[in-house]
Parts: structure tokens; C-alpha cells; sequence
């Protein structure tokens, strides 16, 4: 029996090394220590015909060969385990010092990033920023203006019409009489948005384009007031070197009325590709409310002033980015768009 048994156990290591996969251990433990047919299950039953002490002796070699079988089967199957997880880590693993895929995600327009900064500042300043109707009555559009009857810019030659009464504006200082009817001054308000005139497009002209519109009313304000908000205001916008003039000019809504120019983004002054070698470049109108306008809206000018001032968004974006066709704003050409990310 003795021998028997060490047969046994050297018949176990043989198949035991044998084994090369999990189903492999499986079977193994099946085959020798199954609760029904397994080798050493039918061996124990043999027992009963040795005599009691060799059945004692018997016994415990056979059950220490149980115990042997089951812990090498475990054995096995742990380093199975342990085998098939490094595979897995080998196969899975991600080189985790690889640049990423860059996610292509939506960006904005750079008039919006432009318009977005302006506003900023406005803001800073303590204006309020107000949005209003693109399409308007005349009242809006020229009346409450003082845009007198006869003036060009009513004819159909360089305004949309939609009907007799409505037209598309062609200034964002309609919001100047929306603002003041809206509420009473003191006030401070910047109107951005788009406005449209009859003009062919070339490459610095769209017959749609943006404007910002600043409107300051208050008791006792003055020219001095505009200028240095104007320049406060460029300075925010191109730096603390950047320096105005104003040209005397003319609009119907103010008076006096000044075309304003600041100094070159690019070269300060000196003269440039940018401003055409001229050092300057031009920003837009300004100038004190018209009396006229204020009476349109119901409020005294002998009581409040104000100033106002208007940008244009288009030729600004298209220097400061160096387009050399402010069509390419409008012609949303995504091999365009997406340089501004
Ligand atoms: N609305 C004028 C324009 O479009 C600019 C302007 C604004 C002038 C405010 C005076 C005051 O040219």
C-alpha cells in the first residue's frame, strides 16, 4: 500500500506538470480528488479490507496526498490566474506620456471674441450692455436722430426698406433713443450689434457689419467727459501707450460732432503697414447729444447732456487679425473660422 500510494503521488506530479492551461487544473482535480470517481476518492473506499493498523497508517498518507493534490491544484490555478492577468496588464497598457487627441470642440467668431472684449469694458466703466431691434420704424432709424427729411441717408439708395415705415438700421444709435426711453438719466449704456447699408461689398465694405454704441447722459456733462472717456477707453482696449485725436466732423444726432483716431496698435504711432504709414487709425463718430435728440425722448437738455460714441467692429477685427478682405467674416469658410480657436 505504501508504495502504492508513493506511485500514486509521483503518477499526480507527472500529470501535474503536464498541465498548461485553467481547464487543464480543472480536469486534473476532477480526476483525483472527485467526490464520486476521483482516483484518491476510490482509494479511500479500498481501505476497509487492510487491517486496523494498516488502515491507520494508510489513511493518513492518503489523506496527507489529498491535501497535497489540493494544494498544488491551487497552486496551479493561482499562478494560471496570475499568468492570464499579466497578459492582460501587457496587452491593456496605455503610454500614459502620449500626447492626447484633441477634441475638436465649437469656438467663437472673432468678431464675437472682439465684441466680447469691447463689452468687457464697457462693463468695467459701468455701462450696461443693451441689445435691441434690427429692424426699425423711421422714428428710430432717422426722426428721433435728427436725421432732417431730405438727408441721404433716408434714400432707398443707402437704406433697406421693408416697407414705407420700417427699415433695417443702418447705425446702432437707434439704441441711443431706445436706451433713453427705456429709462431715465443718469445712464450709461453700450449697444452692440449688427447694421446693414446698401453698399457693394468689396474688401473693406458688407452691406451687413457690426457697430458698438456708447451713450453717457448726466447733469453737467461735457466734451472733456467724452475725450476722456474715449481715451480710457482705448487704452483698455490697446494698451496704456495708445493716444486719441478727435477730428471736428458731422452727424445730424450731435454737436459739436468729432470723427475720433487713435494711435497704431502695431507700431504706436510711428507709421505702418497697418495704418498706412499714417500712425493713426480711425475708430469712429462721436459727440455731444443733439438737443433735438434729447427732446425726441422727453428729456430736458437744458437739464441733462450726455456724449455718445460709435465703433465699427469689422475693420477694427480685420486689422487687428491682418485680413486683408472683411468678406472673410461673413463667408463662414471653415478653413478660415477654425485659425481662431
Ligand atoms: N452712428 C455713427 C456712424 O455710424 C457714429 C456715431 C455714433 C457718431 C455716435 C456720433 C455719435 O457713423
Amino acid at each position: 500500500m505504501s508504495d502504492r500510494i508513493t506511485q500514486l503521488r509521483n503518477d499526480f506530479d507527472g500529470e501535474l506538470k503536464a498541465v498548461s492551461a485553467d481547464a487543464g487544473a480543472n480536469a486534473l482535480r476532477d480526476r483525483w480528488v472527485g467526490r464520486k470517481s476521483g482516483v484518491i476518492t476510490a482509494e479511500m473506499k479500498t481501505l476497509g479490507k487492510l487491517s486496523p493498523e494498516d488502515r491507520r497508517v494508510a489513511g493518513q498518507r492518503l489523506n496527507e496526498l489529498k491535501d497535497y493534490v489540493e494544494a498544488e491544484i491551487e497552486k496551479l490555478q493561482a499562478d494560471f490566474a496570475a499568468k492570464r492577468e499579466a497578459e492582460q496588464l501587457v496587452k491593456e497598457r496605455i503610454d500614459v506620456t502620449l500626447p492626447g487627441r484633441r477634441i475638436e470642440a465649437g469656438h467663437l467668431h472673432p468678431i464675437t471674441l472682439l465684441r466680447q472684449k469691447i463689452e468687457d469694458i464697457f462693463v468695467s466703466m459701468g455701462y450696461e450692455i443693451e441689445d435691441g431691434p434690427e429692424i426699425e420704424t423711421n422714428f428710430y432709424n432717422f426722426d428721433a436722430l435728427n436725421i432732417p427729411a431730405n438727408h441721404p441717408a433716408r434714400s432707398p439708395q443707402d437704406t433697406f426698406y421693408i416697407n414705407d415705415h420700417l427699415a433695417l438700421r443702418s447705425q446702432t444709435s437707434t439704441m441711443q433713443i431706445h436706451a433713453m426711453q427705456k429709462r431715465r438719466p443718469p445712464l450709461r449704456i453700450a449697444a452692440p450689434g449688427r447694421v446693414f447699408r446698401r453698399d457693394t461689398p468689396d474688401a473693406t465694405h458688407n452691406p451687413m457689419f457690426y457697430q458698438v454704441e456708447g451713450l453717457l447722459i448726466d447733469r453737467g456733462i461735457t466734451l472733456g467727459d467724452l475725450k476722456g472717456t474715449v481715451e480710457e477707453f482705448v487704452r483698455r482696449l490697446f494698451g496704456p501707450e495708445t493716444r486719441t485725436r478727435f477730428r471736428p466732423s458731422y452727424f445730424p444726432f450731435v454737436e459739436p460732432g468729432a470723427e475720433i483716431d487713435y494711435t497704431c496698435f502695431k507700431c504706436n504711432g510711428a507709421g505702418c503697414r497697418i495704418c498706412k504709414g499714417s500712425g493713426w487709425i480711425e475708430m469712429g463718430g462721436s459727440g455731444m447729444v443733439h438737443p433735438n435728440v434729447l427732446r425726441a425722448v422727453g428729456i430736458d437738455p437744458e437739464e441733462f447732456t450726455g456724449f455718445a460714441f460709435g465703433l465699427g467692429l469689422d475693420r477694427l477685427c480685420a486689422l487687428m487679425y491682418g485680413l486683408d478682405d472683411i468678406r472673410l467674416l461673413y463667408e463662414n469658410d471653415v478653413r478660415f473660422l477654425e485659425q481662431f480657436r
